[in-house]
């Protein structure tokens, strides 16, 4: 089958930093589906896992987690799919990625593509979904039947993968007060049309700007971009019990003494931590990804998709990774097909 991959790990504009490469069909065993890949998005994590390094790999690293698609097989265990069925996913970061014509996944991991999008729609949605939703829904506990309506939470990184569906999460779900940081006129724009009431500019001093909206003190934030220029901001601008949930780790140490004061919460959210321990509740992303497109299906949320950039070929990667690499990507980027 078709796949793009690496072998040795290289700056983007190397030549072999991603090769069109032909390798052998899985096949699908235990819970796994044997999906066939008809779109896919790029996301951080693809460029940070190639990011260059001395490791040579002696078969094909294969990238892309973000996936619509169809099952084609199923292994002895799988119940809640069958061949046939239109899927979207994320998947497991230590596992082999999606750019490829055929993937396997484990069935707990998987939700329904919804059925009102193209694949390459679908696509955009599944890693930045579950990041969003876990984080928002679970690590910080905001009710997403709306029990805390009205209160206020401010999403650091708006403008991309993550925060264009946070925002929507906030607003339509949890009907929270959005304030989203955009640093330019067209990600300003865009968050305010996925719906945001306020915009903040996150290349300047918060608190401020968060002061002169009449809002000084943020019950919940969404750290969705690199934490370090945050957290000395932190304790200003949450409020007394507030709660702040972070998605980019960090090799520094982290000085979280100073939210003390206000007994703020302090959380990460990863979603590949489900699929890479296996946990009980792992399942969880299934029920995550079919309510969501039960939710795009009855217009509560849309796609976050803003460029399809064609065949899923190296070239075309290669151009994806470079884009994600200049952090000013808005909303997803998506390719399709082989
Ligand atoms: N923990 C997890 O499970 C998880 C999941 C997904 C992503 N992530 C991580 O989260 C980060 C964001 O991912 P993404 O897919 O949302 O990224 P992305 O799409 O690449 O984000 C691009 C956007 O970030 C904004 N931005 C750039 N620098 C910023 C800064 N210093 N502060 C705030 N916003 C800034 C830009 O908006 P402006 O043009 O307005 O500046 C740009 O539109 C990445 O590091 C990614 O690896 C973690």
């Amino acid at each position: 089958m078709k796949a793009v991959g690496l072998y040795r790990y290289l700056p983007i504009d190397h030549p072999e930093a991603l090769l069109d490469l032909d390798v052998p069909a899985p096949t699908a065993a235990g819970h796994d589906l044997l999906v066939e890949v008809k779109a896919i998005a790029v996301n951080p994590v693809d460029y940070k896992m190639r990011a260059p390094k001395d490791q040579v790999e002696t078969t094909p690293r294969i990238l892309g987690w973000d996936v619509a698609g169809v099952v084609r097989a199923a292994g002895g265990d799988v119940t809640l799919f069958k061949p046939g069925d239109a899927v979207h996913y994320a998947g497991a970061r230590m596992r082999q990625g999606a750019n490829s014509e055929l993937h396997l996944v484990d069935e707990r991991i998987v939700g329904r593509k919804p059925t009102t999008l193209s694949f390459a729609e679908a696509a955009a949605l599944p890693l930045t979904t579950l990041t969003a939703w876990e984080g928002m829904f679970e690590r910080i506990g905001i009710s997403k039947a709306g029990a805390h309506a009205g209160r206020s939470v401010l999403v650091i990184g708006g403008a991309g993968g993550v925060g264009s569906i946070a925002i929507q999460l906030a607003k339509q779900l949890a009907r929270l007060t959005v304030i989203a940081t955009a640093s330019r006129p067209e990600s300003t724009a865009w968050v305010r049309d996925l719906g945001a009431d306020h915009v903040v500019d996150h290349t300047q001093p918060l608190a401020p700007q968060l002061a002169a909206l009449g809002t000084a003190e943020m019950d919940y934030v969404l750290c969705l971009s690199a934490i370090e220029p945050y957290v000395a901001q932190f304790p200003a601008i949450v409020a007394p019990q507030g709660k702040i949930c972070a998605i980019v780790g960090t090799s520094k140490p982290l000085d979280l003494g100073p939210l003390m004061a206000k007994s703020a919460t302090f959380a990460w959210e990863l979603m590949f931590t489900r699929p890479a321990y296996h946990t009980a509740d792992m399942i969880a992303q299934h029920a995550i990804l079919d309510e969501a497109a039960a939710l795009v299906e009855k217009g509560v949320l849309r796609t976050t998709m803003t460029a399809n950039l064609g065949r899923i070929d190296a070239a075309n990667l290669k151009r994806a990774h470079a884009l994600l690499e200049g952090g000013r990507v808005i909303g997803k980027l998506v390719l399709e097909g082989f």
